[in-house]
């Protein structure tokens, strides 16, 4: 039997909006650009962390070492063809799952926040157009440490005003979940175990997800 959590935070990428194939294909592009074989199963382990972060995961993949000015360009330019692709996001894009998790978690009032390392949160939340469901977003524009370092969730969790043991998290990398475990909030994963090992409970979507047992 669970307890009743307070705070529900999100992370963005992945779990609301499926941009998680956005960043695979921009960053694959790069790849190819730089003559390096990227796969989806490489890009597993680019999910939830930082933008040049990613880029050094890439580099390493590719045996690449760069000066930072040439890196600062290649993360510039990921940047730029992914903006392209989240410029066209509409409410369409919202996971299933997702708006009925939010609605209810309203009705409960249980507070909600987003944990995401990404610096196009603002951007993609009003595409969206989800910014009313959340009272505190923390993202790569105010986070200094990026994920598995727990400080998106704790600083969320302060936003909120609650405890991190009183939060559950729904991420879908590895990263992100290690981010929960450490922040010592419940993780739930979202996506396939063997992808996300340490979360609490897993599900492949948030429509599968019995609301009851965790609020
Ligand atoms: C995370 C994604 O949410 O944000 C990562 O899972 C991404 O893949 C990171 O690298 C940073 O995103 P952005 O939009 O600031 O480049
Ligand atoms: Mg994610």
């Amino acid at each position: 039997m669970h307890k009743k959590y307070r705070a529900a935070l999100f992370d963005l990428d992945g779990v609301l909006v499926d941009t998680a194939k956005y960043h695979f294909l921009a960053w694959h592009q790069i790849a190819e650009s730089l003559g390096i074989v990227f796969t989806e199963k490489d890009n597993e382990a680019l999910k939830g962390v930082s933008r040049m972060e990613s880029l050094d995961i890439l580099l390493s993949i590719g045996g690449l070492n760069l000066n930072d000015e040439h890196k600062k360009e290649l993360a510039d330019r990921k940047n730029q063809i992914y903006v392209e692709y989240i410029s066209k996001l509409t409410q369409k894009d919202i996971l299933p799952g997702v708006l009925g998790l939010l609605e209810n978690l309203k009705t409960k009032e249980i507070k909600t926040a987003i944990g995401s390392a990404s610096k196009n949160t603002p951007m993609i939340i009003e595409k969206l157009e989800i910014k009313k469901y959340f009272q505190a977003i923390s993202d790569g524009n105010n986070v200094s440490k990026a994920k598995p370092d727990p400080e998106v969730f704790i600083k969320a969790a302060n936003m909120l005003g609650v405890e991190t043991e009183e939060c559950v998290v729904f991420e879908d990398a590895k990263a992100g979940i290690q981010a929960a475990k450490s922040a010592g909030m419940y993780a739930v994963g979202v996506g396939m175990e063997e992808d996300l090992p340490g979360a609490n409970r897993w599900v492949t979507s948030l429509s599968e997800l019995d609301h009851e047992i965790l609020f």
